[in-house]
C-alpha cells in the first residue's frame, strides 16, 4: 500500500492501520445541531423528571463504590431484563438466558466475535441495517446478502437457498427491519430455524449449525398483530434475540442493549466480552430506568399513532405525478418515496429548513423517524415546501 493511497485522509500513511481498514470512514449519521433531528430513530421525548431524579439517586448511591470494578455478570440488571420482557412480551426467561452490553451494537459485535471470524460467513437480507457489514469486517467474517422482495418482506425461499448454499455460521434477520420498518412473520422465522437446525457451517466442526440472530431493536413499536421471536427461544437453542433500551425505552444516551437466547449462546458471549464491560454507572442508570418502565414507555403508543398519521399523510403526496410510497412499518420510522430521482437534494432542502432526516436504503427512498408533534409539524411543513421546488428544478 503506497502513501498516496491515504493522501485524502488525516491518518498518516506511516501508521500500520490494518490493510482492510485503509480508506474506511468511521460509521455514523451526521450529528448536526439543527432544530428537528429525525435521523437516528430515537424516542424524541425526554425522560420524565421523576425518572431523572431516580437515575441521579441510583448513580449517587453507587458513586462511593467506584474504586471497585462493577459486577461483570450484571446479575441485577439481567434480572431486570427478565422482568421487563415478561411484562412486555409475556415471555419469562432465566437470568442465564439474558446478557447486556453497551447498546445492542455491542451485543451484535459480541455475537460476531463469538460466531463469526475468518472462514465464517454471516448472511443478512438487503436492504438492512448498515452496521452489520462493519461488525463483519471488524471480526474478519464474510458478510453476504440475499435480496428482500420488492415490498421489503424477506424472500424466504431465497434465504433458505442461500443458507443451504453458503452454510453461514450466522443468519442475521431484523424485525422490524431498519431502514424499511418491515416485520418478520413467525412462520418465516420458524422455516428458517428449521433449515438452520439441519445445515452444517462452513469452517466449523461437524454437527455445528448456524445461529439465527433476530435484531428486535424497534419491536416495542409493533402493532398487536406483529410477533416477537422471544417465545421461540426455549425451543431453539440456536436463536438469539437482540433488544435495546435505546429506542422505545428512550434511553439511547445510556447505551444499554441486551440479548435473549439459550444459556449456551450467552455463555459463548461471556467468552468474548471485555472484562467489566458494563460500568457500574450504566448498570445503576438502567436499573433506575427499569424501576420506571411505565414512564419510559409512556409515549410509545403515541409514537405509533404518529407513524400511522404520518404514513397516511405521506401517501397523499405526489412527486412528479407519482404518489409517494410508504413502506409498511412496525417501527418508529418510515421509509418513503420510491420515486425520488434526487433524494439528496430533497434531504439538503429539508436540512436548509432545519429538518434532518436520513438518506438511506434503496435509491429513490428517504427515511424519517417519528418526532414530537411539533417536530412532525415542522417536517410536514418543510417537505410540502421542498417537494415542488425540487420537482421544478430537476
Ligand atoms: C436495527 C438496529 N439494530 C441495532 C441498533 C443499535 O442500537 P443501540 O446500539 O443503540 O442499541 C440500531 C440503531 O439504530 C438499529 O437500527
Amino acid at each position: 500500500m503506497s502513501a498516496s493511497d491515504q493522501s485524502d485522509s488525516t491518518i498518516p500513511a506511516t501508521l500500520p492501520l490494518r490493510n482492510d481498514l485503509i480508506g474506511e470512514e468511521p460509521y455514523g449519521a451526521p450529528q448536526l445541531d439543527v432544530p428537528v433531528c429525525l435521523n437516528v430513530n430515537e424516542n424524541p421525548y425526554p425522560p420524565d423528571p421523576k425518572v431523572v431524579a431516580a437515575i441521579a439517586e441510583r448513580v449517587a448511591a453507587i458513586a462511593p463504590t467506584l474504586n471497585r470494578y462493577p459486577d461483570r455478570e450484571h446479575i441485577e440488571l439481567r434480572q431486570a431484563f427478565s422482568d421487563y420482557l415478561a411484562r412486555e412480551s409475556g415471555v419469562r426467561l432465566k437470568v442465564e438466558q439474558l446478557w447486556g452490553a453497551n447498546g445492542s451494537n455491542e451485543i451484535m459485535l459480541q455475537l460476531f466475535q463469538a460466531f463469526g471470524g475468518p472462514g465464517r460467513i454471516a448472511l443478512g437480507a438487503d436492504p438492512t441495517y448498515s452496521m452489520y457489514p462493519e461488525y463483519a469486517r471488524d471480526t474478519f467474517t464474510t458478510w453476504q446478502l440475499v435480496h428482500r422482495n420488492e415490498d421489503f418482506t424477506l424472500d424466504v425461499d431465497a434465504t433458505i437457498e442461500a443458507i443451504q448454499d453458503v452454510k453461514p455460521s450466522m443468519v442475521v434477520l431484523t424485525s422490524p427491519n431498519n431502514p424499511t420498518g418491515t416485520s418478520l412473520p413467525i412462520d418465516d422465522l420458524e422455516q428458517i430455524l428449521a433449515v438452520c437446525e439441519q445445515v452444517p457451517v462452513t469452517g466449523a466442526n461437524e454437527g455445528v449449525h448456524p445461529v439465527v440472530v433476530v435484531d428486535e431493536a424497534y419491536i416495542e413499536f409493533r402493532d398487536p398483530d406483529v410477533p416477537t421471536a422471544l417465545p421461540l427461544i426455549d425451543s431453539h437453542a440456536n436463536l438469539a434475540v437482540s433488544r435495546t433500551m435505546s429506542k422505545a425505552f428512550a434511553f439511547a444516551g445510556a447505551r444499554v442493549g441486551y440479548v435473549a437466547a439459550s444459556q449456551g449462546i450467552i455463555d459463548c458471549l461471556r467468552i468474548v466480552r471485555m472484562p467489566y464491560h458494563l460500568s457500574a454507572i450504566t448498570q445503576a442508570a438502567a436499573l433506575a430506568a427499569f424501576d420506571h418502565t411505565d414512564e419510559q414507555l409512556a409515549r410509545v403508543a403515541h409514537l405509533r399513532e404518529t407513524r400511522q398519521q404520518t404514513a397516511q399523510w405521506l401517501e397523499s403526496l405526489q412527486y412528479k405525478g407519482e404518489s409517494i410510497k410508504v413502506a409498511p412499518s412496525a417501527s418508529n420510522f418510515l421509509l418513503f418515496g420510491g420515486c425520488f430521482d434526487n433524494r439528496q437534494r430533497i434531504f439538503d432542502e429539508l436540512l436548509n429548513r432545519g429538518v434532518l432526516i436520513r438518506v438511506v436504503g434503496p435509491d429513490g427512498w428517504l427515511r424519517v423517524c417519528m418526532g414530537t408533534d411539533e417536530e412532525m409539524a415542522r417536517f410536514r411543513e418543510a417537505l410540502a415546501e421542498v417537494l415542488p421546488i425540487v420537482e421544478q428544478t430537476e
